[in-house]
């Protein structure tokens, strides 16, 4: 079935040429950082990341290796809680690495927080973290990326890895995703 996404989404918020134009510059930067470091190590945080993950590393130029973890924060609706569960560990051990983190959106910051501190527990020798959204209005816990690629207002977004219950990860662009979307959900519930 072919899905009319104008019934679903109010407006795109980042375009397909703009998420590529701006991971492509941010890369210039984290490639610098790591130029004279050790073998880097990124840790995207699924399912959300895959999408932006593949398009930053594609433009990255240092030694890295990739690992994923499925950390969560959410039930099945658009509410985050600071029950932060790992639901899928790493394979690698991050012990004495170089660690970046790669996140799809920065909203409570409880999911990042846990995360960044659980690698920390493990010793390794450094965590960063790059997102690529970040909604600083919804912050709870004090936490700031290293590195963004957009700071977005409080809406919820959809596409370019991002879902709605599981499902829009695929459109390639950011989307608001209209409010009856989820609201008519909320009733039913
Ligand atoms: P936090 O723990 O509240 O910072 O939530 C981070 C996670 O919530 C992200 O990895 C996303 O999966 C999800 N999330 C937060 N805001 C949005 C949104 O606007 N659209 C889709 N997912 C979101
Ligand atoms: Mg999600």
């Amino acid at each position: 079935m072919l899905r009319n996404y104008d019934e679903l989404i109010d407006r795109v918020l980042i375009d397909e040429e703009s998420l590529r134009l701006k991971i492509k510059q941010l890369a210039k930067t984290i490639n610098e950082y790591y130029r004279d470091k050790d073998e880097l190590l990124l840790v995207g945080i699924l399912k959300g990341s895959v999408m932006f993950m593949a398009e930053l590393a594609k433009n990255l130029d240092v030694d890295l290796d990739m690992d994923f973890m499925v950390v969560s924060s959410y039930d099945q609706n658009t509410y985050s809680s600071g029950n932060v569960k790992i639901l899928k560990d790493l394979d690698t051990d991050v012990k004495g690495r170089e660690v970046l983190i790669v996140e799809d959106i920065i909203d409570t910051g409880y999911t990042l927080s846990k995360t960044r501190e659980t690698l920390l527990n493990r010793d390794a020798k450094d965590v960063k973290i790059v997102t690529l959204l970040d909604k600083p209005e919804r912050r709870v816990v004090d936490i700031k990326p290293d590195w963004y690629c957009f700071k977005i207002p409080n809406e919820f977004v959809v596409g370019f890895g991002l879902d709605y219950d599981q499902l829009y990860r695929n459109l390639p662009y950011i989307g608001v995703l209209k409010r009856s979307v989820y609201e008519d959900n909320e009733e039913e519930n």
